[in-house]
């Protein structure tokens, strides 16, 4: 097929880029880079720098690619910030992701590939959660998610464009040449590497007397290229029928003291912590049920361990401060 990849130059963008091409998909990113990364998109992919927006150039580049399939991933995702400026998360969010949607029926495209979020879940009223579970945000980023999600059912119902919602949980890790770079950082992995790297004084772990098993909160952890590989799967779903997908790994999943004492292990450093309060919103468990996509795309995580996830992720990031990678 021919693919287009909105965001494709971000941090999971550039890794769904590597495995589009790796099924044999032509691929096309289109990214503004207001957030990605130029150097991170597969040399073999088409890059076309440009705002969802801008509707001439979008249109232009589904027709010039013949494209049939869009992984819709750019958007903006900081929880703290949407709660400031909500403006700007319905403007890049649901405004920008409609005139994609426009665009595509403007030039006969019916096939797309969304990036939502367990956010869309907001508190939880069990764990695991399973898609069919209330969905009810508590920020404007869960929102504008939440928003979208319901913009593609109508456009599904009302134009025939058929979607794959995807709520990610919390992607992590890297590929031999892409990982985690955003500003400002907010995910936890990254944050504990940079800590064990010198260039972050300690983290701060919000809360520790959350009833779970040590106190500090349960997250399920996906690595990036098991979450990549959900999109090329879920592309053959697309000539029947649209779906929601949770995408996690399931299981107990990791406390925040876990994943420091694991990136411990692996950096060989110490990482210094500091116990805050807890944050507002925070939830004490989020694990997803990913029953749902293994049973009807076969999907199968490949690299559940925290221990390969960190890894991948600390190999990843002192090859890129070394120079050698992308
Ligand atoms: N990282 C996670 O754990 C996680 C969890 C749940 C959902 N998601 C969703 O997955 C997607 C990718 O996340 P990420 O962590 O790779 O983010 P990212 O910020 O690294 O990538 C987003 C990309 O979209 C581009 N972009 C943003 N607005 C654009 C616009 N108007 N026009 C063109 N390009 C634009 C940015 O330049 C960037 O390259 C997002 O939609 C995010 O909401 C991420």
């Amino acid at each position: 097929m021919n693919i287009l990849v909105t965001g494709g130059a971000g941090y999971i963008g550039s890794v769904v880029v590597e495995e589009t091409l790796r099924a044999g998909h032509k691929t096309v990113v289109y990214d503004n880079l207001v957030k990605g990364h130029r150097d991170m998109v597969a040399d073999e992919a088409l890059f076309v720098e440009g705002d969802l927006l801008d509707r001439v150039k979008l249109e232009t580049t589904l027709r010039d690619n013949s494209i049939d399939a869009v992984i819709h991933m750019a958007a903006y995702s900081l929880v703290g910030e949407s709660v400031a400026e909500p403006q700007k998360y319905y403007q890049n969010n649901v405004v920008a992701g409609l005139s994609l949607l426009d665009a595509m029926r403007e030039c006969g495209v019916s096939k797309l590939v969304f990036s939502s979020t367990a956010a869309t879940y907001g508190e939880p009223e069990k764990q695991p959660i399973e898609e069919s579970d209330r969905t009810a945000p508590t920020n404007p980023y869960g929102d504008t998610k939440l928003a979208f999600e319901h913009a593609l059912k109508a456009y599904d119902a009302a134009y025939g464009i058929k979607y794959v919602s995807l709520r990610y949980f919390n992607a992590a890790g890297a590929s031999e040449k892409c990982g985690e770079i955003h500003d400002p950082e907010t995910h936890l992995i990254p944050i504990v590497l940079q800590v064990a790297s010198g260039t972050r004084e300690a983290v701060e772990v919000y809360g520790d007397d959350y009833p779970t098993r040590d106190g500090t909160c349960v997250r399920d952890y996906i690595h990036v290229i098991d979450l990549a590989r959900a999109h090329v799967l879920s592309l053959e779903l697309l000539d029947e029928r649209s779906a929601i997908f949770n995408l996690g790994c399931g299981g107990d999943g990791y406390t925040v003291k876990e994943v420091i004492d694991v990136a411990r292990e692996v950096t060989g450093c110490d990482i210094p912590v500091r116990v805050a309060a807890r944050r507002p919103g925070d939830p004490a468990v989020l694990i997803a049920s990913s029953q749902r996509i293994r049973e009807t795309l076969g999907w199968q995580p490949e690299f559940q361990d925290l221990r390969v996830i960190v890894e991948s992720a600390w190999n990843w990031m002192q090859r890129r401060s070394t120079g050698k990678s992308a």
